[in-house]
Formats: structure tokens, C-alpha cells, sequence
């Protein structure tokens, strides 16, 4: 199955760092289009991916060459170095970039809110080729729900049960990669109800390209990954909550008892965030309507007083 040969990725957070940085070292797509709407991030980002690749060099698990190639075939797109045909007050500048580069591909990693994902969908159906494929790195959200914004991006005239409506969201489909993206083994491909077979077959090899494993799961609120690993990590901060236990004894018990790489508040202030946290707890309860799912008290309370994790220097731990 063809690899893409432009690779647009959209948001230069950790994960969109971490699918670039994979994209262009193991899979070696030819060109990797990193576009966010705030430059300073892909400043920030590109900082942290020298990094990464420095140390590999160091270890003996890159060469020099092959790290400062997969650097090379990285380029940065912001709303302002946005073709030069592109005017100022022209929001939608840098879609416009990503498609006249030829993007065969996107793959949007931004903040897991619906309307920020359904806004970048619908750009992108109407700025990328009629046949690129348009993922997701969503950890909760709908990906039959994307396909229909897709579809929306092409005009009120197109209508989703249409033929060329039915083709662009057959185009949707999530590719779910955790964090850290170059250490963690696994991406799990997402269909949504619309998704061709030939999209789930090019998001399952630029997976398995960039080096991982791919499971599959339904689109269902939170995947197979996130209804299992969400709401383990909302008991364990419900157990704080409660008094059960403390922080440390909750991550202990988790990390010697069970053999946990790390204990789940560590987890969830470390390498998801707590506002993610919730923004997952939150799809999977309404998604669901299942009070199972209730998010935390406390978790609202801390993403309320801005204490996001390790990326605000406080969550439950102090960094
Ligand atoms: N970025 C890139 N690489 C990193 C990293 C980061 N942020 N943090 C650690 N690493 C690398 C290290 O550089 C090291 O690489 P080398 O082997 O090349 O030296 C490797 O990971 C192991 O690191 P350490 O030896 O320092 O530490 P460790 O043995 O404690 O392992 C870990 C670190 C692999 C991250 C381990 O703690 C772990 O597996 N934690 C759980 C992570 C996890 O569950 N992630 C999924 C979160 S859920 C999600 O992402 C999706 C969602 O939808 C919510």
C-alpha cells in the first residue's frame, strides 16, 4: 500500500512532534509538512525533536546522517510564512499551503476538543486533493463525527449521503498514537461508519511504516484504549479524592503491585495532561450517557485552577 510522500501534520504538541519525528526517521516520507497556529510551538517542538534525535545519534540508534536527513525532510508551516499569495487576514493561509505542496496525507494531532477538530477537518477537506487521506490522532472523539465536518468543509451544496460527500468522508480515519510517540509500540486504527477500505489500508501501513504495531478498534467513545485506560486512571484520582489512599501510595501500589511502568497519577500528569484527562472522561460520559463514567470532581477542580500536569509545572506532583 502507498506511503504518502507529503505528510501534512497539524499541531506541533507532543504527539504531533512525536508522529513528525516518526514519520520522517522511520517511515522516511519524503516530505513533512509541520504546521500549528501558534509558531512559538513549533519553535519549542523542534527544540525538543534535535533533541531526541542527538540522543539517538549518541546512542548508536541513528546515524548522523540518517538523523540530520529525517530533520532536513521536516519543514515548518506557520500561519505567517503561509504562501506568499496568501493575505494577511487569511485565516485559512496555511491549509492552502499544505495542499499546493501536494499533502497527500494529513494526520491532526490538536487539543482534543471537538470544535477545534471539526474546524480543522473541514478546512482540510476543502484545502487538500480530493483523495488525500484526512486522520486523526484523536484519543476519544468520533471519527464518523470528523468524516461528517469533513464533508461539511466541501460547501452547503455537497450533501453527506452524495457520492462525492460519501467519498471524502470514506477518506476519515483515526490513527491513534501514544505518548512518547517514538518509544510506545502501538497505533490504533480507528474506521469510522464511512471510512473507505482503501484509507483503512493507507492508515494502517504509514502506521506500521513509522514502526509500530497497529490494533484496530471501533469508533466508539474512546477506543478500545481510552474506555480502559480513562476510567482507571479517573478511579485512582477518585481514591485520592476519597482518601483512600495517598498520591504516592496509589502510583506505588499500581507500579509494584501490578508492575505498572509508572503509577497512573504519574501517568496522567506526565504523558497526558490532565485537561486531556478530562477531555477523554468527558467524551466517554457523554458519548455514552453512562454514569460509570463520570469524571472526577477533583480532576475538574484541578484543570480549573490550571494545574495541567507536567507541561504547567503542577499536577499532582510539582515539577
Ligand atoms: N519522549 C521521547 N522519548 C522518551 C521520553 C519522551 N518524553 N521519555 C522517555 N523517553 C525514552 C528515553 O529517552 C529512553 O530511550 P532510550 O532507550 O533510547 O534511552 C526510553 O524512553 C526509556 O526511558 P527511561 O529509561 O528514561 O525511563 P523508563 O524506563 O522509566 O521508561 C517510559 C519511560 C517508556 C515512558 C515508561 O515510563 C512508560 O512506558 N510509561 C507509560 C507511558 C504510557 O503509558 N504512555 C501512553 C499514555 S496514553 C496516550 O498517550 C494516549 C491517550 O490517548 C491518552
Amino acid at each position: 500500500m502507498a506511503l504518502p510522500r507529503v505528510l501534512s501534520v497539524i499541531g506541533a504538541g507532543q504527539m504531533g512532534i512525536g508522529i513528525a519525528l516518526v514519520a520522517s526517521l522511520r517511515a522516511k516520507i519524503p516530505t513533512v509538512l509541520l504546521y500549528d497556529r501558534d509558531p512559538s510551538q513549533i519553535t519549542k517542538g523542534l527544540e525538543f525533536m534535535d533533541k531526541l534525535l542527538a540522543k539517538d545519534v549518541s546512542k548508536g540508534k541513528t546515524n548522523e546522517d540518517d538523523a540530520k536527513a529525517a530533520r532536513g525532510r521536516i519543514i515548518s508551516i506557520t500561519s505567517s510564512s503561509a504562501s506568499s499569495s496568501t493575505s494577511n487576514n487569511d485565516e485559512f493561509g496555511w491549509a492552502r499551503e499544505l495542499g499546493e505542496r501536494g499533502s497527500d496525507m494529513a494526520v491532526e494531532a490538536a487539543s482534543e476538543r471537538l470544535s477545534i477538530k471539526e474546524g480543522i477537518f473541514r478546512t482540510l477537506a476543502k484545502n487538500l486533493s480530493r483523495d488525500a487521506v484526512l486522520a486523526s490522532n484523536t484519543s476519544s472523539i468520533s471519527i464518523t463525527k470528523l468524516a461528517g465536518a469533513a464533508v461539511e468543509g466541501l460547501g452547503s451544496t455537497i450533501s453527506k449521503a452524495s457520492e462525492e460527500g460519501k467519498s471524502c468522508a470514506g477518506r476519515v480515519v483515526g490513527v491513534h498514537f501514544f505518548n512518547p510517540v517514538p518509544v510506545m509500540k502501538l497505533c490504533e486504527v480507528i474506521p469510522g461508519l464511512q471510512t473507505s477500505e482503501v484509507t483503512l489500508e493507507r492508515a494502517k501501513a504509514f502506521a506500521v511504516a513509522c514502526g509500530k504495531e497497529v490494533s484496530t478498534s471501533k469508533d466508539v467513545p474512546g477506543f478500545v484504549s481510552n474506555a480502559l485506560l480513562m476510567p482507571f486512571l479517573n478511579e485512582a484520582i477518585m481514591c485520592l479524592e476519597s482518601g483512600t489512599a495517598t498520591r504516592d501510595d496509589i502510583d506505588k501500589t499500581l507500579r509494584l503491585g501490578m508492575g505498572h511502568p509508572m503509577g497512573p497519577l504519574q501517568l496522567g500528569d506526565i504523558f497526558i495532561g490532565l485537561d486531556t484527562c478530562l477531555a477523554i472522561q468527558e467524551t466517554l460520559y457523554e458519548g455514552t450517557r453512562d454514569s460509570k463514567y463520570r469524571p472526577s470532581v477533583l480532576l475538574g477542580r484541578m484543570v480549573d485552577a490550571g494545574w495541567l500536569g507536567k507541561k504547567s509545572g503542577k499536577g499532582f506532583y510539582e515539577y
